[in-house]
């Protein structure tokens, strides 16, 4: 068994970000980031302090826009459309998820595709479908990222996608279907899991349910990728698979913490740079 090292692929990749930033910085062009971050939720709070800290490493700019847990749609929609506006801002990321009275497609919508470095525009996400050239969801984009590095070919794998998110699952499928594997994508209404899991040769797993995967559920050799971040009831951080039962059985797996996570955030500054090039 292998571990898929995203932590060390993530800081070689924040490394070459640097000096692209670096590069663009003698053009006279500063890559920058606005973040909208709405209400309290811990979570993300915790994700937007890792994605500003990181944008900093790497010499991006970035901004934070802080709004109240009441704030109006009205208001939101006015605040990106400022963004989309202003030539120094050249990515714009909505953290996720939004208070239950925003309806979340309105305010991604809004976001000018050519700013939203997410991917989460559906028209990008189109162009996804296609295998057109935009912006890719960073969390599946890492995960192709991180199959590159080892040499995984995903050309005709037999490839379970649990999960089906708009930002995980359904991205990941059209990333894999593209470099011709076989995709089967399950979710919560997918009647016996295990007969779709036990077939994978690359299972890749983003629910958010701690020990979801078990060892009798995953195929001799697979490669195990772990998209879950869940806090055991000891605090300790934990993907969705039961890695310590599933790792003798496989050929690669990520860890969590240390596998797709970080891999989220490099590609998150890699769209930016992306975004800033194309200004
Ligand atoms: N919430 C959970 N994951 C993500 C992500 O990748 N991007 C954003 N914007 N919000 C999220």
């Amino acid at each position: 068994m292998q571990i898929l090292d995203g932590k060390a692929l993530a800081a070689k990749i924040r490394e070459k970000a640097a000096e692209d930033v670096a590069s663009l910085k003698a053009k006279g062009i500063t890559p920058s980031l606005a973040v909208v971050l709405i209400g309290d939720d811990p979570a993300s709070h915790t994700y937007v302090k890792m994605k500003e800290k990181a944008c900093e490493q790497t010499g991006i700019y970035s901004i934070v826009h802080k709004m109240p847990d009441d704030i109006s749609l009205d208001k939101i929609l006015e605040t990106i459309e400022m963004m989309n506006k202003n030539p120094n801002i050249n990515g714009i990321l909505i953290q996720l998820p939004l208070p239950p009275h925003i309806d979340t497609q309105k305010v991604i919508q809004a976001v000018s595709p050519t700013k939203d470095v997410d991917g989460f525009h559906p028209f990008n996400m189109g162009k996804l479908v296609l295998d057109l050239e935009g912006f890719v969801p960073c969390t599946p984009l890492g995960v192709m990222r991180i199959l590159k590095e080892y040499d995984i070919d995903p050309k005709g794998l037999n490839t379970c996608i649990v999960g089906a998110s708009n930002i995980v699952g359904k991205p990941m499928m059209h990333l894999l279907l593209n470099k011709f594997a076989t995709v089967d994508i399950c979710h919560i209404h997918t009647k016996n899991l295990k007969e779709h899991t036990k077939k994978a040769d690359l299972l890749i797993v983003g629910v958010g349910k701690e020990n979801l995967i078990t060892e009798e559920m995953v195929k001799e050799g697979a490669i195990v990728i772990d998209i879950g971040i869940n806090k055991t009831s000891e605090g300790k951080i934990t993907g969705d698979v039961d890695f310590e039962g599933v790792k003798s059985k496989c050929s690669y797996i990520t860890p969590v913490p240390g596998g797709v996570g970080p891999m989220t955030i490099a590609m998150l500054l890699s769209n930016t740079i992306k975004a800033a090039r194309k200004a």
